[in-house]
């Protein structure tokens, strides 16, 4: 039976079992993800960015509507920090509610242009911001829900590079609406303390990587097990972009060149930071290239297996932590010695 302390308004807000939500992976989290996920008992999120044509979003959702059947999954829109010309942003929500969609996870920037369009379709919000402040923004705007990435995370942890704890006892402070904590979160432990501390829930990517549904090549997986929680760079910072990625050649090539011109600009590092060098590592395996996501949380990432098994060993270990805070009855201590 779940632990009644699951039951929390991300859970409600779902449907899901646990208060656990799969973010969005580029290039990585599709139907057959957020269908695991869903079966697991936790809410995942498909990424629209990764699909250009929006006859392939179509299709993806109709996948996912298939495989989830009653079980609830949601759409990713990652927006860019600043509006630009001839984005499809706007597009890709239509796109959703005609979809019959009913729950997003926005990250990027602010989503406040959008939220009548997605409040008149019946839309829920959940939106993803690297800090406090931001969080605080937009619980103005009036999204539902936010979520909060520490600097661990995998992707972009913002330029302020707080850290998870101390950005979830500053949100039990600053919001009322419902909050989830993310960034490095990839045991048990760590979802009890998110809970303690006041949030809904927590927000996963790194610890999923390793997942066997996720569609990635075998060799990826096996580095990603390999790898510990000091296999991680920073880099992009000069182009006010900061992101966490696996530390390989590209990151480190990135690195030495903003290293000898802060100043360098997004021209000049494009060639190794597109996108499609990295969908190419997935594909083959080779991890040498590509600006590889990954956060802290690579520490945990102990074996492949179904992602219900790493979300049972997750509820597990929260158990174990719940049971350590729990006074043990001084008649079932005394027998104990
Ligand atoms: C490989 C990878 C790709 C990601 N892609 C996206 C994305 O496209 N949009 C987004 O909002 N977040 C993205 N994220 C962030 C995750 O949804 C999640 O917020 C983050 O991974 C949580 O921190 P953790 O990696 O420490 O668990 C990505 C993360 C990873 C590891």
């Amino acid at each position: 039976m779940t632990d009644p302390v699951f039951d929390t308004a991300v859970t409600r807000t779902y449907g899901s079992r646990l208060p656990i939500v799969a973010g969005g992976l580029m290039w990585l989290s599709d139907a057959a993800y957020v269908a695991a996920a869903a079966r697991a008992g936790i809410m995942g999120f498909i990424t629209a960015a990764s699909f250009r044509d929006p006859r392939d979003l179509r299709a993806e959702i109709s996948r996912a509507r298939d495989a989830c059947g009653d079980l609830p999954f949601g759409v990713n829109v990652s927006m860019l920090p600043k509006l630009v010309e001839g984005e499809t942003i706007a597009e890709t929500f239509r796109l959703i509610a005609g979809e019959g969609v009913r729950f997003v996870e926005t990250s990027g920037r602010n989503p406040e242009a959008f939220l009548p369009m997605l409040r008149d379709a019946g839309i829920h919000v959940l939106h993803k911001v690297p800090s406090v402040r931001f969080a605080v923004k937009a619980q103005a705007v009036g999204v539902d829900m936010v979520s909060i990435v520490g600097a661990e995370c995998g992707g972009h942890p913002g330029l302020d590079l707080v850290g998870t704890v101390v950005n979830q006892a500053l949100a039990e402070r600053r919001l009322t609406i419902p909050f989830l904590i993310g960034g490095g979160i990839g045991a048990g432990s760590q979802i009890v303390g998110a809970l303690a501390a006041g949030a809904s829930g927590v927000v996963i990517g790194t610890r999923f990587l390793v997942a066997r549904e996720l569609g990635a090549h075998a060799d990826y997986k096996a580095a990603l097990v390999a790898a510990t929680e000091r296999d991680t760079m920073l880099t992009m910072s000069s182009v006010r972009n900061t992101i966490r990625t696996l530390a390989n050649d590209t990151a480190r090539a990135v690195a030495g060149i903003e290293r000898e011109d802060p100043d360098v600009g997004i021209e000049m590092l494009m060639p190794h930071v597109a996108g499609a060098i990295g969908r190419q590592a997935y594909a083959t395996g080779d991890v040498s290239r590509g600006m590889l996501s990954a956060g802290q949380s690579l520490g945990l990432t102990d074996r492949v297996e179904p992602l219900a098994d790493i979300v049972a060993r997750l509820e597990a270990e929260a158990t174990v932590a719940l049971a350590r805070l729990r006074p043990v009855p001084a008649n079932r201590r005394e027998a104990a010695e």
